[in-house]
């Protein structure tokens, strides 16, 4: 890495909409991602902890490899995708949605549309996740085109095994420009917001802390959830809420015996905060869908699937009210970068099979675990 003491970097903040507050999110200007020199480095790594989500324009001409290298600059230590090689198994939920660059295996392919050739991968069809695909009942097929929802709020991570990633790297390479669309929370709340048609959403788990009560905050330090085994595959029959904020509780997960085999020791405990490891800002981080059990301070441990579900929705719902959502309106050539372990986002949006949109992403499983709160 090139040295230079002095960054030409600047940060520059998100100005949220007329009705809008969230607080967090900055584009990023005077990069050179093919070049970045030691200054460059910290000053990214500084701009990524202190907003969360950032953006860097017009990076069209940017490689798959310089991708890896970016992502990695924050765990310079990790090297393989963020879900291993759990992609392979064909009941995970996640199978349909991603495809490997054979020459950088660490970036995925995602997206929607037929596409002829691209970097190395060839006659591929990409199917963008659609919320009747996962959520327990969907928008009619009347209101589709016009209406939309949360597909599914998540952190990038195993989850089993593996630590989950510190970032992801997401560059939007072909994006379908289309009219808006209404978000629907459809949860009796009225909730909706407008965006542009296949955002993705990001929520700040930070501020999802912050609006906690005291007693809730306390509550959150020091519980820990345990995660199912093979979250993916286990899920995979169940439904999710209208709002993509985890799942309905219908005894659909498929037990133990129908999952591949369990390593009891790679089952995952993690704190419900995390620690920013730049402002020492707590976040409250939990991937809804994939809990199973909770861990309290006093011992006992909650696995009742559907009280473990209330806790965590209840918590968790305040921080994804309209106003406090940053639904990216993706232009071609945006990269960005999100705090993986600060952040919850979702695909949002229906496109027509002809649709062609591409995106590529990269995480990396993590070479420590996170960070709790007394850390
Ligand atoms: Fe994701």
């Amino acid at each position: 890495m090139p040295h230079a003491t002095i960054s030409p970097i600047t940060v520059h903040k998100i100005e949220p909409q007329p009705g809008s507050s969230f607080d967090f999110g900055a584009e990023i200007r005077g990069a050179d991602l093919e070049n970045i020199t030691e200054a460059d480095a910290s000053a990214i790594i500084n701009a990524l902890y202190e907003n969360q989500v950032i953006l860097f324009k017009n990076q069209h001409t940017l490689s798959p490899k310089a991708q890896y290298e970016l992502t990695r600059l924050f765990d310079p230590s990790a090297t393989g995708y963020g879900h291993g090689k759990t992609l392979d198994a064909k009941r995970s939920i996640l199978h349909p949605d991603l495809k490997t660059i054979p020459h950088q295996p660490q970036v995925q392919v995602i997206g929607n549309g037929p596409v002829a050739e691209f970097e190395g991968l060839k006659n591929i069809t990409l199917k963008h996740p659609h919320h009747r695909t996962f959520h327990k009942e969907a928008i009619s097929d009347e209101d589709d085109r016009e209406n939309t929802r949360f597909y599914r709020w998540h952190i990038d991570a195993a989850l089993y095994d593996l630590e989950p990633p510190k970032v992801t790297s997401l560059l939007a390479v072909k994006v379908p420009k289309t009219e808006f669309q209404t978000l629907r929370y459809d949860d009796g709340t009225g909730d909706e917001v407008q965006l542009s048609r296949g955002s993705t959403a990001f929520v700040s788990s930070y501020k999802m802390y912050d609006l906690l009560s005291e007693e809730d905050k306390a509550f959150v330090r020091g519980t820990k959830v345990q995660y199912a085994p093979h979250p993916y595959i286990w899920m995979s029959p169940a439904r999710s809420r209208s709002d993509g904020l985890g799942l309905i509780s219908d005894n659909l997960e498929l037990p133990n015996d129908q999952l591949p085999p369990i390593d009891e020791s790679k089952i995952k405990i993690l704190p419900m905060c995390w620690k920013n490891p730049v402002t020492g800002k707590l976040a409250l981080q939990v991937h809804p869908s994939a809990v199973q059990a909770l861990h309290l301070a006093d011992g006992t441990i909650i696995s009742d699937l559907k009280e473990v579900r209330e806790i965590v929705h209840r918590l968790q719902r305040p921080g994804i009210a309209p106003e406090l959502v940053y639904a990216v309106n993706w232009e071609e050539g945006d990269m960005a970068l999100f705090n993986n372990r600060g952040v919850l986002h979702t695909v949002t949006g229906s496109f027509l099979p002809e649709e062609v949109r591409i995106f590529r992403q990269c995480n990396m499983a993590a070479s420590e675990g996170v960070v709790g709160p007394d850390e």
